[in-house]
Parts: C-alpha cells; structure tokens; sequence
C-alpha cells in the first residue's frame, strides 16, 4: 500500500492493482462511468490533458480538473462528482486530470489489472479482487504527498471485505494499519472521516456536499476498469 509518490514499476507489475482516491477523483470517476460516460481518461498533468483532448472531436468528450480543488481554467468540469451528470457525460469520453488521483492511475498502468476504488464501490472493488488469482497493490492516492485518512480508512475497508473480517497472518504492517483504522473507527466513521484534513479543507471551500456524498458506502456498485489507456465499466463475466 503505496501512495502516487511512492509506487515503483516493481509494485504494480503483473498484479492485481487498485488506486484509492476518495475525495475526489475516484468517486468522480465512478460517478461519471454510473452516468454514462463512453470512458474516463486519467492524465499526469496538462500537456497530457491538452494533446489527447486536441484529437478528439469537440462534441464527443469533457476536459475535467482541479488544481487547488477548483476547476482549471478553460476545462468544462472540475473535480466534483456532483458535476458529472447524465447531461454532462453520457455518450462521452471524459478527460480528468487532478492533482493526486489521475497520476496514481497513470503510475500503474502497467498493472495486470487495475480498478478505481472509492467507498463509492468498496464492496465491488473486493469481489473483482477475490476473483483475480494474483497478488493485490492498493495504492492510497493521498493529498499533496501525505497520507490521507480518508483513503487510508477506504483501504481497510476494503480489506476487511477481501479477509472476510478476519486479518491473516503475516500481512505487511500498511495493510496492518489500514486495517486496523477502520476497526478501530468503523462505530463512528462518519466523525472521523469528516475530520480528516481533506474533507475539512474542501467543506472549508464550498464543497461540503461533495465529502458527503463521497462517504456513501456502496452508493454506485460499478466498477471502473483500466484497459488501452482508459477506464471503462468493467462487465460482469
Ligand atoms: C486529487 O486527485 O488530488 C483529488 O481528487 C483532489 C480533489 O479533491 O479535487
């Protein structure tokens, strides 16, 4: 368990591979493939963003982003889930380039498999992860290099439901943390989670409905996909 900053070659190669990003750009992606959007393409930074959206035709994608939270100047989106609507995505490519989360995606693409978590779809996330006969790298996104709790928590819980609430013998001392942060705040997650420096930051900005719905367990059971440079809905077999 790993953060954008952290993750090597070596760490996602032939795994099974899951980038947790909760506020936001997970849940955002989830919500923009739940909308329908065609797919959601993470970019490293700007000039990845502005070279892939110059090939597309005006009328078939969203540019998507944040810096600092707030939406880049010239996109059509920010970074809050709520903006991804129906109206908004369906039909679509969506482009998104955020500060954390985007980069995680692209730093492990060369993952066997690799899946966009969120509390969005924690429970869905574990089940894809149970059918996969290899070993699983979760990368926690974070906020400007940190650790965040929130993903940290949403790494736990995610491992609660692939342990069957039982923690195995001899698993790293992250997974050990994360997994024992989410027992320990599982009786009053939602406190905790809003206290965490990043919900706090973007209520502070406006973006309190955003903390709220990204904390919904199981809100939107899809599953976004990593294939050919994009994520799209992964379908049930
Ligand atoms: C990120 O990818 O850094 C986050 O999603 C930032 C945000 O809250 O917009």
């Amino acid at each position: 368990f790993l953060t954008h900053t952290t993750v090597t070659e070596d760490d996602v190669r032939g795994r099974a591979v899951v980038v947790i990003d909760v506020l936001r750009a997970c849940s955002t992606i989830n919500t923009a493939l739940h909308n329908g959007a065609r797919a959601v393409m993470p970019v490293l930074d700007m000039a990845q963003a502005s070279k892939i959206a110059a090939n597309l035709d005006p009328d078939v994608f969203r540019l998507g982003g944040e810096r600092n939270a707030e939406k880049i100047e010239g996109y059509h989106l920010g970074n809050s889930p709520l903006e991804y609507t129906e109206d908004e995505v369906e039909g679509r490519d969506v482009i998104l380039n955020t500060t954390n989360g985007t980069k995680a995606l692209e730093r492990a693409k060369t993952a066997r498999h690799l899946v966009a978590g969120s509390f969005l779809n924690v429970s869905r996330t574990a089940r894809f992860l149970n059918e996969q006969d290899r070993d699983v790298t979760i990368i926690c996104a974070g906020h400007e290099n940190r650790v965040s709790l929130e993903d940290t928590i949403c790494a736990g819980a995610l491992l609660y439901r692939l342990w069957d609430g039982t923690e195995p013998d001899h698993v790293s001392d992250a997974a050990h943390t994360a997994y024992s942060l989410f027992l320990y705040n599982r009786d009053h997650l939602d406190v905790t989670l809003r206290n965490t420096n990043h919900a706090r930051r973007l209520t502070e900005n406006g973006y309190a409905d955003d903390v709220d719905y990204c904390y919904q367990i199981d809100h939107i059971p899809v599953l976004p996909y990593y294939t050919d440079n994009r994520l799209v809905m992964h379908e049930v077999s």
